[in-house]
């Protein structure tokens, strides 16, 4: 008895000293009581404002007004993912708001065998609507299909619109190709969206079974592709062959970038960038931007999403995640930062804890 009271009191005692690192208070153990968090711990648990580890895998930000909102996969065990919804002012604390797109709002004849991965969220200012775009899959991996998504608020309740292949191109199927690419289009796995300083947006994915990125201008309502859609004019392939996946773009000044990873499933691999005069290239490869310890593996994570850090031009959150495959709940968050120098370059170091002055010193 007095052993396990001793030990549970040095446990406490070695999760205070952690979170204490991280908070400006002290943390209760139940998971109940409130968290201020005012530092980022990559690799850490993070707990959400009740004190449960974030479920917001494969995910992306949008920020409206003051508050940013974070969207991912809810890999919470014993429910089929669904989409998460968190908000935060600070970055650092994060409130659940709702399962946006729960599983069950998938079409009733591809829901049982379909699930969710790498959904993103962008807001439409001439519709008014909060528009998800998510790669749908199913076992196998031949689906690979976009799935669209409505909501009236950031937090949902989601509606679901369509899924689809955006593109339809003769890139030299195989015979019996199990992806299906000659009747239904390139394939659509790993994807991103990013919306450009004129208002219009684009969906970027591994496509052609992930040999190949796509880059796709979307309509007015972002909710398909542009049309007619027209090779090199609305949309374009990039990276040809290479085998990128985990799409991560971002924009500094008229320039366009773009980090990666490599194809090797749950497993990390070394990232790379890219950078563009145009959106739908050509793209410049520039090489791994991660240095140091594990930078061939960008430090055990996959790139997912690049965050602009408002107000301080240049600077960016790197966002990937650290999967644990057998226990995706547990996948952990790598978040740094980093700022794109005078020539346009940049680089991701690892850093066990850092807050959002990192950019004041550094610029
Ligand atoms: C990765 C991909 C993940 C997930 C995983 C499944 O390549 O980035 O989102 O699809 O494969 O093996």
């Amino acid at each position: 008895m007095k052993l396990i009271i001793s030990m549970t009191l040095l446990l406490t005692s070695i999760g205070q000293t952690v979170d204490e690192q991280r908070s400006g208070t002290t943390l209760g153990t139940s998971g109940t009581e409130q968290t201020k968090l005012n530092r980022f711990a990559p690799g850490e648990t993070w707990p959400d404002t009740l004190g449960k580890h974030i479920q917001a895998h494969g995910g992306g930000i949008i920020l409206r007004d003051d508050t940013f909102y974070w969207y991912g996969e809810d890999r919470t065990p014993g429910a089929q993912t669904g989409v998460s919804c968190y908000s935060s002012k600070d970055l650092y604390n994060w409130k659940h708001e709702a399962v946006a797109l729960p599983h069950s709002a998938l079409p009733a004849d591809i829901r049982d065998e379909t699930f969710i991965e790498r959904p993103k969220v962008i807001f439409n200012p001439s519709t008014g609507k909060y528009v998800m775009w998510m790669h749908l899959e199913q076992t196998g991996y031949h689906f690979a299909r976009a799935g669209i998504a409505l909501g009236n608020k950031p937090e949902g309740p989601f509606t679901f619109l369509n899924h689809m292949r955006p593109v339809q191109y003769d890139f030299g199927y195989k015979d019996n190709d199990p992806d299906r690419q000659k009747e239904f289009g390139g394939t659509y796995r790993d994807m991103n969206l990013f919306v450009d300083d004129d208002g219009r947006a684009y969906t970027f994915y591994a496509s052609e079974h992930n040999a190949t990125m796509y880059i796709v201008r979307l309509n007015e309502e972002f909710t398909a592709p542009e049309t007619p859609i027209v090779e090199n004019k609305t949309w374009a392939r990039a990276f040809i062959g290479k085998y990128r996946e985990a799409p991560a773009p971002f924009k500094f000044k008229d320039r366009y970038y773009i980090i990666s990873s490599g194809c090797t499933g749950w497993k990390p691999n070394a990232a790379e960038y890219a950078v563009a005069e145009n959106i739908l290239g050509p793209w410049q490869t520039k090489g791994n931007p991660c240095i140091g310890e594990e930078a061939e593996l960008t430090f055990r994570s996959q790139s997912t999403f690049v965050l602009p850090v408002p107000g301080k031009p240049g600077c960016y959150i790197f966002m990937a995640d650290r999967w644990t495959p057998r226990r995706l709940f547990d996948s952990r968050y790598i978040w740094l930062p980093f700022i794109i120098g005078a020539d346009g370059t940049f680089t991701i170091e690892w850093l066990d804890n850092w807050d959002l002055s990192y950019f004041d010193k550094k610029q």
